[in-house]
């Protein structure tokens, strides 16, 4: 009899959706002009549902059509926005910190309000010394000078294994030697990627319900997920209770350089400590990998782009490349801010309203919805980079042609260019974000050849930081000497 029931509960839902998706329900659609069709009750749910395999793209194309640049895409009551401007007055909201709150605690990546505003005073004030910016820098001069490169690697695993050493380093002053391909995998870059993705992909299922009861039952990924996040915090916990017995009978002064010393040393409890560096880790580690794998990768596919910037390049690494010299990189920089415009490590990312709010543009927000900001779309809108919007051309970024006149790097709003979000919350690592992947695309590229392996265009993935998929695999040749 149940079985029964369930079946015309089914059937009659077959029903209603189908009668929803057919062309013959015009009059119940709600105008949306800044979106899909909309219908009472569901809202958009069947465009989105349709589209969920290619949201990238979907929102893209209607964030083009739109002419206000915001799109209302109402989910089952719920709507989803995209942001102009003014971020802080969307906290992340508990929808979004529940996803990742098991596994980074307290940390000021999943925080709002007091613990996030005291945490990034403190966190701010040593990003800004420049005696972390010069620790920061030595970290990555000792990676660099011992690359471990075969003939054929794939690069984007080389540069994860790369970016979670010096993350680890700048965070803990601990090195878990990743980029040493002979040592078997280490168990807390293991139990971060595997906690990391779980996390993710909670925020996936199509009811929060789903991933919550497997939770309170401990099964399938969440168990997998419980496992990783013990592993990462008692890893951690153990490294933090070392360095507080080390910083106690006062070892030696580079003990004190890195920020989990900063942090103890400011008088937090351990717990608090080890959540702030976890988030750091998390933030830090896999946005520089994927923005210098797709830079290479458009490298390979625009020679002469590759050449000015070897021309840029290799007289200042002759020299031996310095804080001074990392800084005259302009090209560099324009290079990597047009690969990441087109590819950014973070494709889109959500705020919860905290009271009813109407935007810029008129767009009404109800307290507790979702409004997402979406560097992806905004990155190939042409009426803010121009009708050559898909093409990588880092000229767009100077005032003049490089070349013609002295290039100077023109000033773009973060607001327009939000990769590394605006505003209050704005990335507090990107300086040391920039001084990394231009160290790093320098020194590959003036003794390397980097070449893929495969023709095809590689696919975008964007989870919580985007990837490629199945990585890049590139032949490395050793550059000839001029
Ligand atoms: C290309 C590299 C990077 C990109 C594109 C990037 C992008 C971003 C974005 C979009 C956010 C805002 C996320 C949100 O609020 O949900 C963010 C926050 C943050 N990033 Fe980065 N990031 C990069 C590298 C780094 C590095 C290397 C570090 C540290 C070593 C770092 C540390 C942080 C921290 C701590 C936050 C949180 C700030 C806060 O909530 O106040 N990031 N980043």
């Amino acid at each position: 009899m149940s079985f029964l029931m369930s079946f015309f509960v089914i059937a009659l839902l077959i029903i209603i959706i189908s009668i929803f998706s057919s062309s013959s329900t015009k009059k119940t659609q709600e105008t949306n002009v800044n979106g899909p069709p909309s219908y009472p009750l569901i809202g958009s749910i069947l465009s989105f549902n349709k589209n969920r395999h290619r949201l990238l793209q979907w929102y893209t194309k209607l964030l083009r059509l739109s002419p206000s640049q915001t799109i209302t895409i109402p989910l089952l009551g719920n709507r989803q926005y995209i942001l102009k401007e003014n971020f802080f007055n969307f906290p992340k909201g508990k929808p979004f910190t529940d996803l990742l709150g098991d596994l980074l605690g307290q940390g000021i990546f999943n925080v709002d309000g007091h613990s996030w505003s005291s945490q990034r005073k403190l966190a701010s004030h040593e990003f800004s010394t420049r005696s972390l910016r010069s620790f920061a820098f030595e970290v990555l001069r000792e990676e660099v000078e011992t690359p471990d490169v075969g003939t054929t690697v794939d690069l984007q695993d080389v540069f994860k294994r790369f970016a979670f050493d010096v993350v680890c380093k700048v965070s803990l002053g601990w090195d878990p030697d990743c980029l040493d391909l002979t040592r078997p995998v280490n168990p807390l870059a293991e139990a971060f990627d595997t906690a990391a993705e779980i996390s993710a992909r909670r925020a996936t299922e199509p009811l929060y319900a789903v991933w919550k009861a497997k939770r309170v039952l401990n099964v399938g990924s969440e168990r997998r997920l419980r496992e990783a996040i013990r592993t990462v915090h008692e890893f951690v916990s153990e490294i933090v209770r070392a360095k507080r017995k080390s910083l106690e009978i006062g070892t030696g002064q580079e003990a004190k350089q890195d920020l989990l010393s900063r942090f103890l040393a400011s008088g937090h409890d351990s717990e608090a400590v080890r959540d702030m560096v976890i988030s750091f880790i998390m933030a830090g580690r896999d946005t520089t990998s994927a923005a210098m794998t797709w830079l290479f990768w458009l490298l390979s596919e625009n020679d002469d782009v590759e050449k000015k910037l070897l021309q840029e390049v290799e007289p200042l690494m002759s020299l031996g490349l310095g804080f001074e010299e990392l800084k005259e990189m302009s090209y560099m920089k324009a290079c990597l801010c047009e690969a990441m415009r087109l590819y950014p490590p973070v494709s889109w990312d959500s705020k919860h309203a905290a009271n009813d709010d109407v935007l810029a543009d008129g767009t009404r927000v109800k307290k507790g919805d979702k409004v997402t900001y979406f560097p992806y779309g905004m990155g190939r809108m042409e009426n803010l980079w121009g009708k050559d919007c898909e093409e990588f051309k880092p000229s767009r970024w100077f005032d003049s042609e490089p070349g013609i006149t002295e290039p100077v790097l023109k000033p773009v709003s973060p607001f327009k260019f939000p990769v590394f979000q605006a505003g209050p919350r704005v990335c507090i690592g990107k300086e040391m974000a920039f001084m990394q992947m231009k160290f790093v695309v320098g020194s590959v590229l003036s003794r390397f050849e980097i070449i893929p392996v495969s023709k095809h265009k590689p696919v975008f993935v964007p989870l919580l930081t985007a990837h490629m998929a199945g990585g890049l695999k590139v032949k490395i040749k050793r550059r000839e000497v001029k």
